[in-house]
Formats: C-alpha cells, sequence, structure tokens
C-alpha cells in the first residue's frame, strides 16, 4: 500500500528487552530474587509510551489515536483490552482511541500498517506501541501459549516446544535440499550476538558467545526437542529469546508535521507496507516464505524499489534459519543461496547489507508484540545516526522491515526511506 497522504516516522524509542541472560532480569540466579519483581506488561507499555514522547517531544494531548500490538496478553499476564491499558499511562490520552491488534508475532507490524490507514483515513498524529511479556511461565510453559499462533489443534503435537520444532522442521527441509551446514547457519547466530553485544538496549548485551558455540551442539548449547526427527536441526543457539519489553514510534500526516513543529528532514518517510496472510497450517514448501514474498512484492512495488536499492534490512529472525529464508523472499539471493551474503560478511554492520543491527530477535529479543515496532525504530535510528557503537559507517537511504507472523502465516512489511 503507497499512502496517497506521506506518512512521516517522526521518531521512536525501545525500552530494555529482558529475559533470562539479561542484567537486569531477576530470576533464581540473581541477587535481588525474592527481593523486587521484573516489570509488568503494564510497566512495558507504559514506559514504552512515555519514552517514545519524551524522545520525540511529542506531548500526548497531540496524539488523535493509539494503536497496541501484542500477542498474548491473556495467557502471559491474564491481561486483555489493552488499549484501554495504554492510555493509562497519561491523562491526555483518556477519551482517545486506542485498540488493539493481534498478529502473533507480527502483531506490531499489522498495528503499524493499520496506523498508517488511520493516516489515509484523516488522522494526523498517531502513535504505534508494541509490549510483550512472557517470562511470567517458564519456557516450556510459553511455548504452549505461543503454540497459539499456529493452528493448535492440528500442529501443537509437533514438540512441546511447537514453534522451535516448526522452524527445525524448515532447517531439516533446506539443508537436505541446498546443502548448507550447521556451520555455516552458525554465523547467524554468532552475528546477532556480536551485534547485540554493541547495543545497551539488547536482552544478549552481556552474553559474549563465540562462533564455535553457535556452529555446533554441546553442554552449553543443548538440542532442545523431544521430536526425534527434527531434534538435530535445533539447537539453543538457533533461536530468539523469551523477552519482555516494549517499543513506540509516532507517525503523522504533513498536516500532523505543522501540528508538532517538525521538519520533513527531522524524519523517515514510511514509502509503502505490504501486509499477506497466509492459511494457518498450509505450508506448501518449507525452504520457502510464500507470504513473506508476496508482502514484500507488493511493498516493493508501491515503493518503486528494487532489492538494489535497499541498504538496511530489519528481518524477523525468529530462528536463524529464517534470516536466510526472508533474504531469499525478499529477493536479496537467489533460493539456497543466502549464506553467500552471511559469508560475505555482507550482512554484518559494516557490510554492504546490514541486516540486524541491534542484534535481531536472537540478540536484541523477541518481546513478541513489540517487534515489528521495534524494527521501524531501528531503522529510524540507522538513518539519523542515533545507533552509537552499532551505527552503520554509511548513513543508510532506503530500509526495510520484516514482521512475521506465526510460520510465514502473516507477512507485515514497511519501506523507509531517510528524508534528508
Ligand atoms: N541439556 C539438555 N536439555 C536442556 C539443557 C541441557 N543442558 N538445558 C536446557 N534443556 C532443555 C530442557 O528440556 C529445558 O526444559 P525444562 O527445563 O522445562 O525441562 C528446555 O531446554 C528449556 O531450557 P531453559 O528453560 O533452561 O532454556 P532457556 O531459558 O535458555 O530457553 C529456549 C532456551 C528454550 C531456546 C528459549 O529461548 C525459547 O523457547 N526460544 C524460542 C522462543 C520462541 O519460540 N519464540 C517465538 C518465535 S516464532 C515467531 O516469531 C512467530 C510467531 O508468530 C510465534
Amino acid at each position: 500500500m503507497k499512502p496517497v497522504r506521506p506518512v512521516y516516522v517522526v521518531g521512536g524509542m525501545s525500552t530494555s528487552f529482558i529475559g533470562k541472560g539479561h542484567p537486569d532480569f531477576v530470576w533464581k540466579g540473581h541477587p535481588d530474587f525474592g527481593k523486587r519483581e521484573n516489570p509488568t506488561l503494564e510497566d512495558h507499555l507504559t514506559a514504552a509510551i512515555l519514552g517514545t514522547l519524551a524522545e520525540t517531544g511529542v506531548a500526548a494531548e497531540q496524539l488523535d489515536r493509539g494503536f497496541v500490538g501484542n500477542f498474548a496478553g491473556e495467557t502471559f499476564s491474564s491481561q486483555g483490552h489493552l488499549g484501554a491499558m495504554a492510555v493509562r499511562a497519561h491523562p491526555a490520552l483518556h477519551n482517545k482511541p486506542w485498540y488493539r491488534f493481534e498478529a502473533a508475532c507480527a502483531s506490531g507490524g499489522v498495528a503499524m500498517a493499520s496506523a498508517v490507514d488511520a493516516l489515509q483515513g484523516g488522522a494526523d498524529v498517531v502513535m504505534v506501541v508494541g509490549a510483550e511479556v512472557q517470562t511470567t511461565v517458564s519456557p516450556r510453559e510459553g511455548a504452549d501459549f505461543l503454540a497459539r499462533a499456529a493452528h493448535y489443534s492440528r500442529e501443537r503435537g509437533i514438540d512441546e516446544f511447537t514453534f522451535p520444532a516448526m522452524f527445525a522442521r524448515r532447517w531439516k527441509a533446506y539443508s537436505e535440499a541446498f546443502g548448507a551446514t550447521e556451520a555455516e547457519l552458525g554465523h547467524v547466530s554468532f552475528k546477532a550476538y556480536e551485534n547485540a553485544n554493541r547495543n545497551p538496549r539488547a536482552h544478549m548485551t552481556k552474553v559474549k558467545k563465540t562462533l564455535e558455540w553457535a556452529q555446533r551442539a554441546g553442554d552449553d548449547n543443548p538440542r532442545f526437542l523431544k521430536n526425534v526427527e527434527l531434534r538435530d536441526f535445533l539447537k539453543v543457539s538457533d533461536c530468539s529469546q523469551v523477552s519482555d519489553g516494549g517499543s513506540g514510534v509516532i507517525l503523522c500526516t504533513e498536516k500532523g508535521l505543522e501540528r508538532l513543529g517538525k521538519s520533513r528532514s527531522s524524519c523517515a518517510e514510511l514509502a509503502a507496507y505490504g501486509v499477506a496472510t497466509g492459511p494457518l497450517a498450509e505450508v506448501a514448501d518449507y525452504t520457502q516464505l510464500s507470504t513473506t514474498r508476496a508482502a514484500a512484492t507488493v511493498a516493493f512495488r508501491d515503493a518503486g524499489i528494487t532489492a538494489r536499492d535497499v541498504n538496511v534490512l530489519e528481518v524477523h529472525d525468529c530462528f536463524a534459519i529464517t534470516e536466510w529464508l526472508m533474504l531469499e523472499a525478499l529477493g536479496f539471493a537467489d533460493r539456497g543461496q543466502a549464506r553467500e551474503l552471511t559469508l560475505s560478511g555482507a550482512t554484518s554492520i559494516e557490510g554492504r547489507l546490514p541486516v540486524n543491527t541491534g542484534g535481531g530477535l536472537i540478540g536484541f529479543g523477541h518481546p513478541v508484540g513489540a517487534t515489528g515496532v521495534k524494527q521501524v525504530v531501528e531503522l529510524y535510528r540507522q538513518m539519523k545516526g542515533l545507533c552509537g557503537a552499532y551505527q552503520m559507517p554509511r548513513t543508510p537511504e532506503i530500509g526495510v522491515t520484516v514482521n512475521m507472523g506465526g510460520d510465514d502465516r502473516t507477512a507485515a512489511i514497511t519501506v523507509l526511506r531517510n528524508l534528508a
């Protein structure tokens, strides 16, 4: 969808993404265990809303509407009705229209697309915020909640860790079809940890890992699936994190810029989005992401770009193999060839096509509903030189985000253009 009324990204922020391995996250081994609690879903939502207002210098009074991305508030936190929860953040938000969007791990991405639609329909300044808390239960119990992003009655049984198993199935098919090796795939996770180590907001900011660790299973990198056919095709290092966090961004129209007193050059333009939805439990070919490809075709066409024009990418590396599948679905590599981009260093921060500069879902973390919003915030921050130790050497002109729900069942893609 190409906005008829131009849409500007004014700015945004993300809270620290936290969970096991992050120094602020309280669990059994932490010195604060029993003394303080981790932030709740409301805490992350509120921090993202107030932080985004503070970061952009926008007043709550100036917002027309709010869009909340969240997947599983009801199961992890016994909390729904998140529009009404969000407006508790500031009295000036009371009685404005705020509502929640759910599309599994693409909840933030579809909230973003819906916000763009609202700007076409008459709103001039909106906030998109995503938040998720998943650490209220063990990863094993949480895997059952996350499995609701699949066709639960048909797919839950693949493994207790349903989603990790679904992507092990993709890696099995891909490695068998194209001869890619676990040692090669390890470079994807290693890059994610390295980038996260340069990003103070990342879940894995302090967790140092070697390439060798990411390349093979071991006592400190176990294969944890029970499914005997898939067990050998996944280890902990291939997986995104079970994270808590929030992220927010402000979008506006030309009239909105006037209201906020902002210049075009302080913004990025959201040139186009593409959203595609595929039927649950009907993946025809595990070696490609056909729904992502459909969304990308629309987004690239409507933005008037090709893969060659893109300078930076935020892709949904829920598992290491997904990064390669996304590069191929978007046309950055032929099928079976994405490893060349990784192995050549092209996808590193200093490379010609940096991918997931802040660490992606494996390194920055994956608080599900926040992820699609965080991706847009990250591109904006790269475009405006705000990324500190993980800033790309060359200012990007065009960036693309890809946010995915389920096993490639919802894909939400945005194209951002830097304005100078
Ligand atoms: N040896 C053998 N097994 C071990 C082990 C070891 N040394 N250490 C751990 N395990 C196994 C155990 O079975 C353990 O479970 P129990 O303790 O309950 O028996 C299991 O691994 C998990 O162990 P931990 O709780 O210690 O693991 P962790 O906290 O480090 O978590 C992880 C690791 C399980 C990989 C977790 O990070 C995870 O689940 N990541 C994936 C999250 C996910 O699936 N997100 C959704 C992505 S899909 C998407 O984005 C699309 C969508 O719409 C859903």
